[in-house]
């Protein structure tokens, strides 16, 4: 069992939504599976359709286009994009004319074996194709198929204003760059989704500046590897050598982009997600504590306590690197929320590799995680080196070890807020009181509590009176303007 939380971006552990907007004259229904980055890059494609009149539907029976925006991260989710694909082939059985697309990492995967395999795809699209949907749907109109998987390495959809789907209207995805340099051997995404480039700073703040002038009040920065974030006028990062001595002197990067974040919507919270240890600076930590406005919440991955596996696995960064980054943070941030992503069950991951992961957790008691079993994945490195040689019955009995510490360290976390005062935005009702408001304080731990006359989009100072591993319960003590 995995740790859930909805507003995670990775894997199959998002909760899929559903696009709820109306203009046009052709309709598309969407699901998205896997990370936020997929999940904002529907928005995109909705955008990019809404201009050639496709109106977005919660009615797939009806609808003209079925999109289904894929993630390939484990084998499980793979698996979920299949079994949806079977419930579309039955709408296809009532509606002959129903046109089904696949986006995202699976069609990159995958590529025209897809066409093969589902025969009631008609269009396949990777995720950095998307502006070639209106050509691909008039190719697919007269009953052929259409396929675009070329990767690019410019295409950052800069010039796109996304067709917000998060229904809530107060925290949205803003991406920030697309695609992954690191290869850790593991993953699939750098072959997905290409190579790593950043998206002109300009467009971000402008994107920004939209949100707030409609009202929202919480951004998360996107990308695979935020960190890494790197401007210099355009191009993949891999090239900022080649670069012009002028290019590199005005370059931006993240700690520079943060700030301008920062400074250009003071009212508004600003989150960001992936951090990868190897490239995240102090410069990034010290902007995180210099600006009330950006969440003090840091998600670092570390997938394993053991140096040994860290090799394996192509991570640039030792667990000795890792604690000194950690140790940062604290210094720097006081009550920063810190988060991990842990795979169990790596090729050649012995009992003791695994205890050096129980150990690391142990020194850092996160406030909370995301855990996998390792699931292998065609055409990455470690398929091709390694084989997958711990057993099923280790790997899900590790994945319980570690689950269980993470809910006892999440526990020990949320025991430290009782009786103090944090801001909460208010994002929807709670799941399991329509009395209650749920919303997440700035170390992202979701707080439940009261909803008197607060509404949602509002920021309330709540007094933690009681607390769960996943969640903190309080009362509203005054009005929080902001
Ligand atoms: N098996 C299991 N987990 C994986 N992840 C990425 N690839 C795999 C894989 N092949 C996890 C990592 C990553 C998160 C997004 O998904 O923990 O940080
Ligand atoms: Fe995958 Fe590693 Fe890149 Fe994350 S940093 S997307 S795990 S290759």
């Amino acid at each position: 069992m995995e740790v859930k939380n909805p507003y995670m971006y990775n894997g199959e552990t998002m909760t899929p939504k559903i696009g709820s907007l109306n203009v046009g004259t052709k309709s598309v229904y969407i699901e998205s599976y896997g990370c936020a980055m997929n999940f904002s890059d529907s928005e995109i494609v909705l955008s990019i359709l809404n201009d050639i009149n496709y109106k977005n539907t919660n009615d797939m029976f009806n609808a003209d286009l079925i999109l289904i925006n894929t993630c390939s991260i484990r084998e499980k989710a793979e698996l979920t994009v299949r079994k949806r694909l079977e419930k579309f082939n039955k709408v296809k059985t009532k509606n002959k004319n129903i046109k089904i697309g696949v986006l995202g990492c699976m069609a990159e995967r995958l590529k025209h074996k897809l066409l093969e395999e589902e025969k009631i795809v008609d269009l396949v699209v990777g995720p950095d194709a998307y502006k070639d949907l209106p050509n691909l749907l008039e190719e697919v109109s007269d009953g052929h198929t259409a396929v675009n998987v070329l990767l690019s390495k410019d295409e950052t959809y800069s010039n796109i204003n996304p067709v917000r789907l998060n229904p809530n209207g107060v925290s949205a995805f803003v991406s920030i760059t697309r695609g992954c340099d690191n290869m850790c051997t593991f993953c699939v995404v750098p072959f997905t989704r290409g190579r790593e480039r950043s998206r002109d700073p300009q467009s971000i703040i402008n994107e920004l500046i939209d949100l707030r002038k409609k009202n929202y009040k919480e951004v998360t920065l996107l990308g695979q590897n935020v960190d890494s974030y790197l401007w210099y006028g355009g191009g993949l990062k891999k090239d900022f050598s080649k670069a012009s001595e002028i290019q590199k002197a005005s370059s931006i990067n993240f700690a520079k982009l943060l700030e301008m974040c920062a400074l250009a919507v003071p009212e508004m919270r600003i989150r960001f997600s992936t951090s990868n240890p190897q490239d995240m600076s102090l410069d990034v930590i010290k902007k995180v504590a210099k600006y009330k406005n950006i969440c003090n919440y840091i998600h670092l991955p570390v997938q394993s306590g053991s140096d040994k596996i860290l090799k394996l696995m192509n991570r640039q960064h030792t667990i000795k690197d890792y604690l000194k980054l950690i140790d940062n943070i604290n210094n720097e941030i006081p009550n920063c929320g810190i988060s991990h992503d842990m795979i169990v069950g790596f090729p050649n991951e012995t009992e003791s590799d695994h205890e050096k992961t129980l150990k690391l957790m142990d020194k850092v008691k996160y406030s909370f995680g995301y855990m996998f079993k390792y699931s292998e994945r065609p055409g990455t490195l470690a398929a091709k080196k390694f084989d997958d040689n711990v057993d099923e019955i280790a790997k899900s009995r590790r994945l319980s070890e570690i689950i269980s510490l993470q809910q006892k360290h999440s526990l020990f976390r949320n025991k430290q807020y009782m009786n103090n005062i944090v801001e909460v935005l208010i994002e929807k009702e709670s799941k399991k009181s329509k009395s209650k408001w749920a919303g997440r304080n700035q170390q992202n731990t979701t707080v439940v509590f009261p909803k008197e006359n607060y509404k949602i989009g509002d920021f309330v100072n709540v007094r933690i009176n009681n607390y769960t591993s996943a969640t903190l319960i309080g009362e509203a003590v005054n009005y929080s303007k902001k």
